[in-house]
């Protein structure tokens, strides 16, 4: 039977009132075994820019990195549904750039739909899209391609005007036709009644118990981050540490001889073959 999730079956999630499971994936082998552990939603973030290849931001990720990256993901993806992240200026400069983009994660990357930060300014812009068979998840609360414009990495929503503005601008992003909408950084309180005044799921990052389903960037997941993890992230695994000791000890095993053997870990050859070859210490 094909059990492959779909944006209805996201949307039926939410109605039977059962969590939405998702993930950033980055490469091949950490997708299959998301994909195999059963999580509902894949998102290649941008963020795969500070968490995966060095930089300080998401701001310097390019569309062909995403696209790498996304290809990746979908060769280990069959299950979970597939979300491409659109990075800082792939959708700002014109809407034909912006479809052209979207269009790119959706036919070279193989995703189900993509994702754009933003509220009501970019509504028209996800109509557009959506209303031309491009899914669009919404992405609201603390916007990373943004932060130099809030100050950093802060909680936003929390006063009434920004509240108001935040549950408004979702409204406004349903009616735009996203399917589903992040919610980064926003106290639970906020991120309840959005969830409850909205009939698409709500996904959270660091916005409480009360969304319709739970986002966490992978690496902080399995102890690959090697900036400070956000308070709202849960580390699961310490797989830096394990990948530090096993380098240590290969490295040991090396240096002492102790691997590889002859004959645990290398290929023989016949003899008489071996005979015929030159001497490393010809006579003189
Ligand atoms: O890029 C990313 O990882 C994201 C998640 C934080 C939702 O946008």
């Amino acid at each position: 039977m094909d059990d492959r999730v779909t944006i209805p079956g996201l949307l039926k999630l939410k109605e039977k009132k059962e969590k939405i499971v998702c993930l950033t994936a980055y490469d091949w082998p950490t997708a299959l075994l998301l994909d195999r552990a059963g999580i509902e939603l894949v998102l290649v973030g941008d963020s795969v820019g500070n968490n995966m290849l060095g930089y300080s931001s998401t701001i310097p990720v390019t569309m062909d990195e995403m696209i790498h990256h996304t290809k990746a993901v979908r060769r280990g993806v069959e299950r979970a549904l597939l979300v491409g992240d659109m990075p800082f200026m792939s959708y700002q400069a014109s809407t034909e750039e912006a479809i052209r983009n979207a269009g790119r994660f959706i036919k070279e990357g193989g995703t189900e739909a993509v994702k754009l930060e933003g509220g009501e300014e970019i509504a028209d812009l996800i109509d557009i899209l959506v209303r031309r068979g491009l899914p669009v998840m919404g992405h609201l609360g603390l916007l990373p391609q943004r932060t130099s414009q809030v100050g950093g990495y802060r909680v936003q929503g929390r006063d009434e005007i920004s509240a108001r503005k935040m549950l408004r601008e979702a409204k406004i992003l349903e009616e735009a036709g996203v399917f589903s909408l992040v919610l980064e950084m926003v106290p639970w309180p906020l991120a309840k009644l959005i969830s409850e005044s909205l009939k698409i799921p709500t996904i959270g990052i660091g916005a409480g118990p009360y969304c319709d389903g739970q986002i966490l960037v992978i690496t902080d997941v399995v102890g690959l981050s090697f900036r400070v993890s956000p308070k709202f992230a849960k580390r699961y695994l310490n797989l830096g540490e394990q990948i530090e000791q096993s380098v240590k000890a290969y490295l040991t095993e090396v240096k002492s001889l102790a691997f590889p053997t002859v004959e645990q870990h290398s290929f023989s050859m016949d003899e008489e073959v071996l005979k015929k070859l030159p001497s490393p210490h010809p006579s003189p």
